[in-house]
């Protein structure tokens, strides 16, 4: 493809930094369906990527003035270190997703952080999974799934895909395949309806109480990892709970590709009535931060390397150690009490009520 890769060739082995590294190239483009493609990035230094399946990258893609971040989930597995591979469906109106879809290309590069998220599987012997996803959704239980079958571990998982129509469902044919040789790996298509397929064998519609219990019947005693766009993610906990799965069990990944690639998610400041000084001891940096502000804001103005994505308090990938001192936070759900307790916070939603110390 007429791009150096000598490093990466002779398979040196140095490990990306996520605090430090951040370019990435471009590999490999792949059309996975009509709508949605698979991008492959390395480190220009051919670095190793050690990251958990489930996992995302937070980019920091080069359109308009500032650029424009957006987090896109594995879908490789963990186990192929020289490159990690993201899936993006082409997203109506989406900024960033129609960008990628139109401009990115082996070769080009980009700005990456990560790897972030918490969306893994428990650890443990016994892998008794129930994988979950609906439309892009499928790509970090790809990853997980692949993970599983290249550690040969033995496994007990259902892997229910829902989406629009059969020509919608993303890896459908690379899923087939690893079903043959992962013996605990059982499929579920559902698409809504069969439209350009007219021979389709399963069921079709949406996912209801009535299917999960006929597909899963032991859907109780399963750990449930559930991605997918925010409609599909509350259905499927409501009924899953009403199935009998303990809330411990349910685990979602808390972003929505659709949501974080809608317009319109910048940054505002506020006014201020007087300032404080925010350090971000990792980087050495302090800025003087007016009250009214909000750390993330003021850290894009600062340079300041901070992971974001929605800026609102929701997905959760700004969420920083607070060292010292206090800050008004509004978020909506991007951080659990829990956290909060542990000295955990978002700068995208918090402004200073005191001078700070950001793990960062
Ligand atoms: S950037 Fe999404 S919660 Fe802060």
């Amino acid at each position: 493809m007429g791009i150096e890769f000598t490093k990466i060739e002779r398979g040196e082995s140095a490990t990306w930094n996520p605090e430090v590294d951040e370019t990435l190239i471009c590999l490999d483009v792949h059309q996975e369906t009509h709508d949605v493609k698979s991008f492959t990035f390395a480190s220009p230094e051919g670095k190793r990527f050690e990251f958990e399946a489930g996992q995302y990258f937070l980019f920091d893609f080069p359109t308009g003035a500032d650029g424009e971040a957006r987090c896109y989930s594995i879908s490789a597995s963990p186990h192929r270190t020289n490159a990690f591979t993201v899936t993006v469906k082409r997203v109506p109106g989406g900024r960033i997703s129609n960008w990628l879809h139109d401009h990115m290309a082996p070769g080009m590069t980009v700005r990456g952080q990560g790897p972030l998220g918490h969306f893994i599987r428990p650890k443990g012997e016994r892998v008794k999974l129930l994988l979950l996803s609906g439309g892009s959704g499928i790509t970090p239980v790809m990853s997980i799934t692949r993970d599983l079958a290249d550690r040969y571990q033995a496994s007990d998982i259902v892997f229910l895909h829902a989406a629009r129509t059969p020509a919608d469902l993303i890896f459908r044919h690379d899923l087939s395949g690893l079903a043959t040789r992962m013996k605990g790996l059982r499929l579920q298509f559902l698409p809504e309806t069969v439209a350009g397929e007219t021979s389709w064998p399963g069921l079709t519609g949406r996912i209801s109480p009535e299917f999960l219990k006929l597909a899963v019947p032991d859907i109780a005693e399963r750990i449930v990892m559930c991605c997918g766009p925010a409609p599909f993610m509350a259905t499927a906990r409501s009924i899953t709970a009403a199935l009998g799965v303990p809330s411990e069990n349910y685990i979602e990944e808390s972003f929505d590709a659709a949501v974080i690639d809608e317009p319109g998610l910048d940054v505002e400041a506020q006014p201020a009535a007087r300032t404080f000084q925010v350090e971000f001891s990792k980087q050495k940096k302090t800025l003087e931060v007016p009250s009214g502000q909000t750390v993330l804001a003021a850290a894009k103005k600062g340079s300041v390397r901070l992971p974001s994505s929605c800026s609102n308090g929701v997905c959760g990938t700004c969420k920083s150690k607070l060292i010292s001192g206090s800050v008004e936070m509004n978020h909506n759900g991007g951080i659990r009490q829990r956290e909060i307790d542990a000295g955990l916070f978002l700068p995208c939603c918090s402004k200073p009520l005191s001078d700070l110390v950001v793990d960062r």
